[in-house]
């Protein structure tokens, strides 16, 4: 995680309060449930105590006299009042319940959605597991609190309020007694449990490292295996763990000492009221019914006081969850539609870089393209070549507007594609990345990702085209194989395969690959290039190839060194020119050709 992630994530610098109240005010359509159920807790709090009361009442009056009508009278009453707080019980849960679940997935939708309006720089400098919390745990801690932690909340001070009132209803003098000692229970319970918490979250905070460290050596063991990196990766993964040895630790420690402190103080209060209650009874301001249920109420009062100290730090973090996820929220979309942005009708048309410069905001802002020109006519292949780093999947990046100009314009049609909507635009391309990426699923998923109405019968027709239907029916299932985990399955020359049937089924009328060092077999790189001409026929396309027949067949090469196009030009015509394409082609692309003549050749 980077630094400035760090800094993001911990610290609090909105004002808490604010927090809150956006919060809430992205959650207004759930207020009408939510007061519902606060006001059934109150319904179901006065019942539970009507209880306790009807317990003196059937001492004072029935049992101790012995009166058997009284006591039948006060039972049918009991059961009544029973009945009655079991379903306000049952109704207050399930809209409590529901509520939560309904919150939780609002958030999680809304989440969901702005991620998708962020541009693609935002997913550069942003952990994946930055920006699943958010989305899983944060949502969930919010929506907890403003739930369940409103429902045990206000049932814990609706309690406090109406057993203080019974316990004033039986003896006032005692009550007061008991009500001096009730802040000081809560601020021990609360600084006890401020102490618990920044414990867990410690612990949690070295859990993700652990998890990320753990997923880091399991996803890169070979190389850690071919570095002789166990016993460094062994030792920084023991410091880990041992750092969440002793947040853990010192949270259990808190733990310990919290119940008998809690004990100590009820018991201490409890031996003044029994004191008091001596008095008032010899004075006759107190029955035995009443010392016993007062003494029960005062039982009573100590869960919903540990209860408010719980709900009080669950409230505390999720301000800090709130202001995180509000944090992604407020992340603006710099790559978004122009207010009068209208839709695009084709990309048929005459491609133009205006002077593009180009520069990541989040590099070392130095220029990546730097006055770029260029005229693309409709269904020209253009092949783009080059040093490492020079900026060619920079430059598609542009055209594909997973990024815009620094300076410059891209015109498409004569248009600057900004006036354009983003989403006619990109609909209208088609890419293959360097690694082609596949999500879990079958084959035909994959292949029917970029376009969702796709029948199967289209879908063997994109992978007869892409040459992938050849080895997708070689396998026991044929295209509705599991393809695992970002195709994990598969080889990789396959998965480049599926990527082209996917890319010919959506019909791009703009083509851009970004190929990587060709890492197949001669077999497969034949098939590959094979269905790359059928993806490319009548079609603009951008091609970032390493393999020389592909280049070959563009309609022009443009050579890209440190931002700028070097040179321009057709496969002789740059070769005749004798300048960086001759040197690049000497030194690469002549292996290329020579190693299966030297196979041939047996040396
Ligand atoms: N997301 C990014 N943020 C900041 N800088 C970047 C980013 N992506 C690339 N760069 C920088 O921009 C420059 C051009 O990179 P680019 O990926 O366009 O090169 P390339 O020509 O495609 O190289 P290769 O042939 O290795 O794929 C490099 O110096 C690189 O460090
Ligand atoms: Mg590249």
């Amino acid at each position: 995680m980077s630094e400035t992630i760090k800094v993001r994530s911990d610290v609090v610098n909105e004002d808490s309060r604010n927090v809150l109240g956006r919060i809430l005010l992205i959650v207004r359509p759930y207020w009408g449930l939510l007061t519902l159920s606060v006001a059934l807790n109150l319904l179901a709090s006065v019942f539970d105590n009507l209880i306790t009361f009807l317990h003196q009442k059937i001492t004072d009056q029935a049992v101790i006299p012995g009166d058997i009508d009284m006591l039948w009278h006060f039972f049918t009453l009991l059961v009544g009042v029973i009945v009655i707080l079991i379903v306000v019980n049952l109704l207050s849960v399930i809209l409590t319940g529901k509520c939560s679940l309904d919150m939780e997935k609002a958030l999680r939708a809304s989440a969901f959605r702005h991620l998708h309006t962020l541009q693609l720089s935002y997913f550069s400098r942003t952990p994946a597991g930055w920006i699943l919390s958010r989305i899983t745990s944060d949502t969930t801690r919010i929506t907890d609190v403003l739930t369940w932690g409103l429902f045990d909340g206000s049932f814990a001070i609706i309690h406090v309020i109406v057993i203080l009132g019974f316990m004033t209803a039986v003896n006032w003098k005692l009550a007061l007694i008991a009500l001096t000692m009730i802040p000081v229970q809560v601020w021990v319970g609360w600084e006890i449990r401020k102490r618990i918490l920044r414990d867990q979250r410690e612990a949690r905070k070295q859990n993700s490292l652990m998890t990320a460290s753990l997923n880091e050596n399991l996803t890169g063991i070979r190389v850690v295996k071919a570095l002789r990196r166990e016993e460094r990766n062994l030792h920084d993964f023991e410091k880990i763990t041992e750092a969440r040895f002793h947040a853990s630790y010192s949270a259990t420690r808190w733990n310990a000492i919290l119940n008998p402190l809690i004990q100590f103080l009820l018991f201490f209060t409890l031996t003044l009221v029994l004191w008091g209650s001596k008095t008032q009874f010899k004075i006759g301001g107190l029955t035995i019914g009443g010392i016993k249920s007062f003494i029960s109420y005062f039982t009573m009062l100590q869960w919903p006081i540990q209860e408010l100290t719980r709900v009080l730090g669950e409230a505390q973090q999720a301000i800090a969850s709130g202001e995180r996820y509000l944090s992604l929220m407020d992340t603006e979309a710099t790559i978004a539609d122009r207010p009068d942005a209208k839709p695009i009708d084709s990309l048929k048309k005459e491609i133009e870089f205006r002077n593009v410069s180009f520069r990541y905001d989040d590099g070392d802002r130095t220029l990546v393209l730097k006055n770029v020109s260029l005229t693309v006519q409709p269904g020209e292949v253009i092949a783009l070549v080059g040093s490492t780093g020079g900026g060619k999947t920079t430059l598609v990046n542009l055209l594909a507007r997973f990024y815009e100009p620094t300076e410059g314009e891209i015109a498409v049609g004569g248009n600057d594609y900004r006036e354009f909507e983003l989403s006619s635009y990109q609909s209208r391309l088609g890419i293959v990345l360097q690694t082609p990426h596949l999500f879990s699923g079958t084959i035909r998923d994959n292949i029917r990702y970029g376009k969702l109405n796709a029948t199967d019968e289209e879908i063997v027709t994109a992978a007869v085209q892409a040459g992938a239907d050849d080895f997708i029916r070689s396998f026991p299932n044929g295209y509705d194989e599991q393809v695992g985990e970002d195709g994990a399955l598969l080889s990789v020359g396959q998965k480049q395969l599926i990527s082209i049937a996917r890319a010919i089924l959506k019909d791009p009328q703009l083509f851009i690959l970004d190929e990587a060092t060709s890492s197949v077999d001669t077999i497969t790189e034949k098939m590959i290039t094979a269905s790359l001409e059928t993806l490319m026929t009548g079609r603009t396309s951008f091609i970032i190839a390493h393999r020389l027949s592909t280049i070959k067949r563009a309609d022009r090469i443009l050579v890209i060194e440190n931002g700028e196009i070097a040179e321009s030009g057709t496969h002789s015509e740059l070769l005749r020119l004798r300048g960086r394409y001759y040197e690049l082609y000497s030194q690469q692309f002549r292996l290329e050709r020579e190693i299966p003549l030297m196979r041939q050749l047996g040396t």
